[in-house]
C-alpha cells in the first residue's frame, strides 16, 4: 500500500464492519453459485432496490436553490407575520423550480407551467408559498383537479399524452380558456427558471397587529429579465439537453451569479371584496393593475445550491397550508383543496417525519408538540412528555388564531363560486389576446393549431369546442385558429 492508500478511511458495511473485498462476489469454490453469507452483496442489491420514493404526482420535474429574501418597505399596516416586520430584514428561503405534467427524467424546455415553490424559513415557523410562473389557473374547483392532471399525463391505453384527453378537458372547461391562451403565448416556455415571474397566484389573508384583513395577491417579478424559447427552439434543446433549466440555474449559482426576483404584492381591502368586478377568489383571473397597483416588499436571491439533490430536493415538501400568524388562506375553492392535497401527498410520498428532515424542519424557530414515532423517527424529543395539557412545563397553545375569522353565509350544498358583474370565463383570455402584438398572436395561433390539429380525425366535434372558448373569447382569434387547425387537418 502508498502512503496515500494508508491514509483513505476503510469501506464498511451499513452496520460498520470493514468491508474485506468489494470486487468479488464470495461463491461455492471458483466459478460456482454465490453464498448466502455474502451479507455485503445482499446489503448492496437490497438497499439499492429502495432508492427510489414515489415522484410527486404532479411537478416530478424540478430544481432548487436556497437563499435569502429582504424586506424593501414597511407592510406592518397589513400584516403583522413576523418575517415581514422591518425594512431590511433577512430570511432563509428555499426554492423548488419545477414542470407540471412530466415525469422525474423529463425534459426542460417544455410548453408546461413552472412551479415556483417557494419556502421562507421564518422564526415564527416555516411559510410556504406554493405557486406558478403564471397568475392564472385551467380551473378553478379543486374537485376538478385529478381529472384535469389526468388529460395531462399518459393515457392509459397508449400510454402518452394524447391531444384528444387534453383537449376534450379544455374544451368541456371553458374556465380554462385564460390560462390556456397563457401557456400557448410567448411565455408557456421559459428559456431558463431564472428567466422567468414567479406568482402567489391565489388570493391569500393578510392580518395586521390591529386584527384588520387584507387580500393580497404576490408577484416575483425576474430581475433577470423574462426570455422564451420558442416551440421550435425548445423541441431542439430537450433533445440536445433535457437538464437545461437544471443545469443553467446550478451553474448560475456556482459562478457566483445570484438570480433575484423583486417581490410585489397586490393589496384588496377586505371590504372591497363583496363588490368587486370580478370574483378575488376565482384563480381563473387576475386583479387587473389598474384596480389594485402592484406594490413593491421585497428582494428574493438565490445564491447557494443544494449539496444532495435527493435529500434536498426530491424529499423537500411545500404546503400551501403552511402559514405563520398574520397570513392565511382565502375562500378560494382551488386554495382550500390545496390546503389538504399537499400534506396528504407528503405523508403518502415521503412519509410521517418528513417534516423533520433537515431541508424541510423550520430553520430559525423548532417545532414542538406532541406527535411521536412512526417511521424513521429520529428520537429528538428523549425524555419530554407527549401529551397535553401536562404540568412538567410542555409547550401551550397561544389562543391567538393565526389569521382572521371571515364571515359566511347560506347552508351547505355543493355550490358554484359566487359570479361578480364582470365574471365569465371568457373576458380575461380575450383582453390578454389583443394585448398581444401581432407576431405573438401568429406564434400563439400556431402553437395552438399545432396541437389542436393532432386531435383524432373522427373527433372533430372536439376541435369545434375548443375552437369554440376561443372565439368567444374573441372572433379574431377563433377565426384565425379555425383558418390554421383547417389548413393542418387537411395536410393530414
Ligand atoms: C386543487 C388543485 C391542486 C391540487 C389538488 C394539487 C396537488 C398537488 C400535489 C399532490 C402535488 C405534489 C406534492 C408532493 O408530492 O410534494 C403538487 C405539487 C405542486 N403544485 Fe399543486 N395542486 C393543485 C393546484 C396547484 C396550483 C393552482 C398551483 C400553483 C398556483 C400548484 C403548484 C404546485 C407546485 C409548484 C408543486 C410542486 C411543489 C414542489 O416543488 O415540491 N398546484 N400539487
Amino acid at each position: 500500500m502508498t502512503t496515500q492508500d494508508e491514509l483513505r478511511p476503510i469501506l464498511t458495511t451499513e452496520a460498520g464492519a470493514p468491508v474485506a473485498d468489494n470486487q468479488n462476489t464470495e461463491t461455492a469454490g471458483i466459478g460456482g453459485p454465490a453464498l448466502i453469507q455474502d451479507q455485503q452483496l445482499f446489503e448492496k442489491l437490497a438497499h439499492f432496490n429502495r432508492e427510489r420514493i414515489p415522484e410527486r404526482v404532479v411537478h416530478a420535474r424540478g430544481a432548487a436553490a436556497y437563499g435569502t429574501f429582504t424586506v424593501t418597505a414597511d407592510v406592518t399596516a397589513y400584516t403583522r407575520a413576523a418575517f415581514l416586520s422591518e425594512v431590511g430584514k433577512e430570511t432563509e428561503t428555499f426554492l423548488r423550480f419545477s414542470t407540471v405534467a412530466g415525469n422525474l427524467g423529463s425534459a426542460d424546455a417544455v410548453r408546461d407551467p413552472r412551479g415556483f415553490a417557494l419556502k421562507f424559513y421564518t422564526e415564527e415557523g416555516n411559510y410556504d408559498l406554493v405557486g406558478n410562473n403564471t397568475p392564472v389557473f385551467f380551473i378553478k374547483d379543486a374537485t376538478k383537479f385529478p381529472d384535469f392532471i389526468h388529460t395531462q399525463k399518459r393515457d392509459p391505453y397508449t400510454g402518452s399524452q394524447e391531444a384528444d384527453n387534453v383537449w376534450d378537458f379544455w374544451g368541456l372547461s371553458p374556465e380554462s380558456t385564460h390560462q390556456v391562451t397563457w401557456l400557448f403565448g410567448d411565455r408557456g416556455i421559459p428559456a431558463s427558471y431564472r428567466h422567468l415571474n414567479g406568482y402567489g397566484s391565489h388570493t391569500y389573508q393578510w392580518q395586521n397587529e390591529a386584527g384588520e384583513y387584507f387580500w393580497v395577491k404576490y408577484h416575483f417579478k425576474t430581475d433577470q429579465g423574462i426570455k422564451n424559447l420558442t416551440q421550435d427552439e425548445a423541441n431542439k434543446l430537450a433533445g440536445e439537453d433535457p437538464d437545461s433549466h437544471q443545469r443553467d440555474l446550478r451553474e448560475a449559482i456556482e459562478r457566483g451569479e445570484f438570480p433575484t426576483w423583486t417581490v410585489q404584492v397586490q393589496i384588496m381591502p377586505a371590504a372591497d371584496a363583496a363588490n368587486y368586478r370580478f370574483n378575488p377568489f376565482d384563480l381563473t383571473k387576475v386583479w387587473p393593475h389598474e384596480d389594485y397597483p402592484p406594490i413593491e416588499i421585497g428582494k428574493l436571491e438565490l445564491n447557494r445550491n443544494p449539496d444532495n439533490v435527493f435529500a434536498e430536493v426530491e424529499q423537500s415538501i411545500f404546503s400551501p397550508a403552511h402559514f405563520v400568524p398574520g397570513i392565511g388562506p382565502s375562500p378560494d375553492k382551488m386554495l382550500q383543496g390545496r390546503l389538504f392535497a399537499y400534506a396528504d401527498a407528503h405523508r403518502y410520498r415521503v412519509g410521517i417525519n418528513a417534516d423533520h428532515l433537515p431541508v424541510n424542519r423550520p430553520h430559525a424557530t423548532e417545532a414542538r408538540n406532541n406527535s411521536r414515532d412512526g417511521y424513521l423517527y429520529d428520537g429528538r424529543h428523549g425524555r419530554r412528555k407527549n401529551y397535553e395539557p401536562n404540568s412538567f412545563g410542555g409547550p401551550v397553545q397561544t389562543g391567538r388564531p393565526l389569521w382572521a375569522a371571515v364571515p359566511v353565509t347560506g347552508a351547505t350544498g355543493n355550490h358554484e363560486a359566487p359570479s361578480h358583474a364582470e365574471d365569465d370565463d371568457f373576458v380575461q383570455a380575450g383582453n390578454l389576446y389583443r394585448l398581444f402584438s401581432e407576431d405573438e398572436k401568429q406564434r400563439l395561433i400556431a402553437n395552438l393549431a399545432g396541437f389542436i390539429s393532432k386531435v383524432s380525425a373522427d373527433r372533430d366535434d372536439i376541435v369545434e369546442r375548443a375552437i369554440g372558448n376561443f372565439r368567444k373569447a374573441d372572433a379574431d382569434y377563433g377565426q384565425r385558429l379555425e383558418a390554421a387547425v383547417r389548413e393542418l387537418r387537411k395536410q393530414q
